[in-house]
């Protein structure tokens, strides 16, 4: 089971999304437990504040080293635990799903939720947090990065998915985007009463045919609109 402890000052966005569909029920039947940890808890002085002004000057709050170090203390910690310690922000090295696999592989994960303009850096640097960020954009804190980085992970743990075989086909395993899927109606007429059918292969029964129709689509696909994928892709064929 994996451990999960988030620092955040604002505590009432969580469990979220965690609390639904396949990752929700993986909180339920205790695969993961999700521990939430107020930042306010540990803030300084009577006003109980967590962030401070820039030395140097500039816009926003930084929060203080001190008070996040109180709040990681609170996390009850075993050092002999497979623990990750991780500070969300755009500017750390981008998330993908191999990273996603090796955390999921942990048994305990600690992420720090920053707001404001960021977090001072020596809490950075000397309570050891990795940088993580999910993507080039900005969010308002990361919170909902979190919730992203482990519904990412936690559907990978073994007995979180209902269909285990689907992860070996997924989009990034292998370098490759996922090939397109249909379902019923076989012929779909939209409501300006044009058919669209079902490409031929996929119903004719002949599974070899199906699986050279679906890499040569994936391949298509990633040929197009993921140049940086495909050329990683023919490097690793090499
Ligand atoms: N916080 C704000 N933006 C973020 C991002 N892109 N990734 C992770 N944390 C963030």
């Amino acid at each position: 089971m994996i451990n999960v402890k988030i620092l955040t000052g604002y505590p009432e966005m969580f469990p979220g999304g965690l609390a639904h569909s396949v990752i929700g029920k993986a909180l339920k039947e205790h695969l993961f437990k999700l521990e939430i940890i107020n930042l306010h808890d540990f803030g300084i002085d009577n006003r109980k504040s967590v962030d401070d002004e820039p030395f140097g000057g500039g816009p926003g709050m930084i929060l203080r080293p001190d008070v996040v170090e109180k709040a990681l203390l609170s996390a009850s910690n075993n050092q002999n635990l497979n623990s990750t310690k991780i500070y969300l922000t755009p500017s750390g090295t981008l998330l993908n799903q191999e990273k996603l696999g090796i955390f999921a592989k942990l048994d305990e994960i600690i992420i720090l939720c920053g707001r404001f303009e960021g977090v001072d850096q020596r809490a950075i640097d000397v309570l050891d947090f990795e940088e993580v960020s999910i993507g080039d954009y900005v969010l308002a804190g990361g919170e909902i990065a979190a919730q992203v980085l482990l519904e990412g992970c936690i559907r990978l743990i073994p007995g979180v998915l209902g269909h285990p075989k689907s992860l070996l086909e997924e989009t990034f395993s292998n370098n490759l985007l996922e090939y397109p899927q249909y379902t019923r109606p076989k012929v779909w007429e939209d409501s300006l009463g044009n058919k669209h059918d079902v490409p031929e292969v996929l119903t004719s029964g002949h599974h070899e045919n199906i699986k050279k129709w679906r890499l040569d689509k994936s391949t298509e696909k990633t040929k197009k609109i993921r140049q940086d994928l495909y050329i990683k892709k023919e490097q690793k064929q090499d």
